[in-house]
C-alpha cells in the first residue's frame, strides 16, 4: 500500500514552514526567531500552585475562554465580546482561512515580503494565494493589490510592524482596504509592543471586516506557552469560537497568562531595554564596511543589506549565533534579520561582527 495515494495533493506538494533551527541544532545565540532574549514575564513557577488558581488538571479547560477574554480585554480596552485566544496566534491564521475560503474557488492576497506562514496555511487549505509585492518603502502597494483584486479573493494578509522588514503600515492604507475591499482585512500585529502607538486594534469597531492578530510569544517572552489573539467584529469572533477545537487553550496556558499579565512593568521593562537594544546595535552596524542598508525597525529585530549576506549568516552559526537569511524573499537580496538579544548577547554578536564584515 501506498500511503502518498491517500494524501490530498496540496499536502504531498507543501512547501511547509521552515526555521533556521532546522539548518542549526538550536543551541548557541539564538536570534533566528524574534523571541524575547530577555526573559519571560513568567516569574514564578509557585504561582501555578497558588490555590486561587484551582488548577484542577483533571478536568477540560474554559472552552469558552471566559478569564483570559476578561483580563486581556481590561487591559488593552477592548470588548471581551471582539476578543478570541488561538494556540499562537498561527492557529487563528489557519482558522481564519478555514472559516473564509473555499478550497479551489477563492483566493488570497499576500503583500510580500512577509511572515511566511499566511501562505503555508493557504497552502495546507488548499487556498491559492496571490503574493503581490509591497512598495519599494515595504508599504502596500495600493494599485498593484486592487489590479490583482477579484471577487473571489476573500482575505488580504498584512503585518505591521511587518516582518521581516519590520516597519509598521500605514493605518491609512489598511482603513481605505477596508472601505474599499468586500474581504476581510488581516493585520497582524505580532510586534506592535516594540512600535510605539502603531496599533490600529481600535478600528476594529469601525470595521467589521478588520481582524487584528496579536501574540504573547515576542514582547510578553511566553513564546513557549503558545498564546495569540484577535480582536474582531463579535460575528468574526462568534464564528471562530463555532469552528474552533472544544479546548484549544489549555489549563497550564491560561495559568501562565494570569500569572504573566501582572507583571505588566516587566514587560514594559523588557520592551525599554530592546528598543535601546536595537539603536545600539544599528549605530554599530552602520560603521561596518559590508553592511550595504540597515532597514527602520519597529519590531525587536533588524533587517540588514550586506554585501554578502549567506556569508555572515555562515561565519557566525560557525560561531554559535544564529540568524535568519531572508535573502530568498522578493525585494530581499542579500537581507539577514537579526533578532535583538541581551545586551551581552548582542556584545557578542558585534564582537563577531566586526571580525566578518
Ligand atoms: C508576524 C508574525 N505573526 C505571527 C507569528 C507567530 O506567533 P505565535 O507564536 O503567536 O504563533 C510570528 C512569529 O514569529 C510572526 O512573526
Amino acid at each position: 500500500m501506498d500511503i502518498k495515494n491517500l494524501v490530498r495533493k496540496n499536502i504531498l506538494n507543501l512547501k511547509p514552514y521552515t526555521s533556521a533551527r532546522d539548518l542549526y541544532e538550536g543551541s548557541g545565540i539564538l536570534l533566528d526567531a524574534n523571541e524575547n532574549s530577555w526573559g519571560t514575564t513568567f516569574t514564578k513557577i509557585e504561582d501555578l500552585l497558588d490555590e486561587k488558581f484551582n488548577l484542577e488538571l483533571n478536568r477540560y479547560p474554559d472552552p469558552h475562554q471566559k478569564e483570559i477574554r476578561e483580563l486581556v480585554g481590561n487591559l488593552i480596552a477592548i470588548p471581551k465580546d471582539n476578543l478570541f485566544f488561538g494556540v499562537g496566534s498561527d492557529e487563528i491564521i489557519d482558522l481564519m482561512i478555514r472559516i473564509f475560503c473555499n478550497p479551489g474557488k477563492d483566493k488570497v492576497i499576500i503583500p510580500e515580503p512577509t511572515y511566511g506562514m499566511y501562505k503555508v496555511a493557504c497552502d495546507v487549505n488548499d487556498i491559492e494565494t496571490v503574493e503581490v509585492l509591497l512598495n519599494d518603502n515595504f508599504q502596500a502597494d495600493l494599485s498593484v493589490i486592487r489590479n490583482n483584486y477579484s471577487s473571489n479573493v476573500k482575505m488580504i494578509f498584512l503585518c505591521s510592524p511587518n516582518n521581516p522588514t519590520g516597519n509598521l503600515l500605514n493605518k491609512e492604507d489598511v482603513i481605505l482596504l477596508c472601505n474599499e475591499f468586500n474581504s476581510i482585512i488581516v493585520v497582524d500585529e505580532a510586534y506592535i509592543d516594540f512600535a510605539g502607538d502603531g496599533s490600529i486594534i481600535n478600528e476594529v469597531k469601525n470595521y467589521p471586516n478588520l481582524v487584528v492578530l496579536r501574540t504573547f510569544s515576542k514582547a510578553w517572552g511566553l513564546a513557549g506557552i503558545r498564546l495569540g489573539y484577535c480582536a474582531a467584529n463579535a460575528e468574526i469572533i462568534n464564528l471562530l469560537f463555532k469552528i474552533k477545537a472544544p479546548y484549544n487553550i489549555n489549563s497550564l496556558t491560561r495559568f501562565a497568562l494570569e500569572a504573566s499579565i501582572k507583571n505588566l512593568e516587566l514587560k514594559e521593562k523588557y520592551i525599554r531595554g530592546i528598543v535601546k537594544e536595537r539603536k545600539r546595535l544599528k549605530n554599530q552596524l552602520e560603521t561596518l564596511p559590508d553592511v550595504i542598508t540597515i532597514y527602520n525597525s519597529d519590531a525587536n529585530f533588524l533587517l540588514v543589506k550586506f554585501k554578502n549576506a549567506r556569508r555572515v549568516q555562515a561565519k557566525l552559526a560557525e560561531a554559535g549565533i544564529i540568524v535568519r537569511d531572508r535573502s530568498s524573499q522578493p525585494k530581499l537580496e542579500n537581507c539577514l534579520r537579526i533578532s535583538i538579544g541581551s545586551e551581552e548577547e548582542n556584545d557578542i554578536l558585534w564582537n563577531e561582527l566586526k571580525k566578518i564584515a
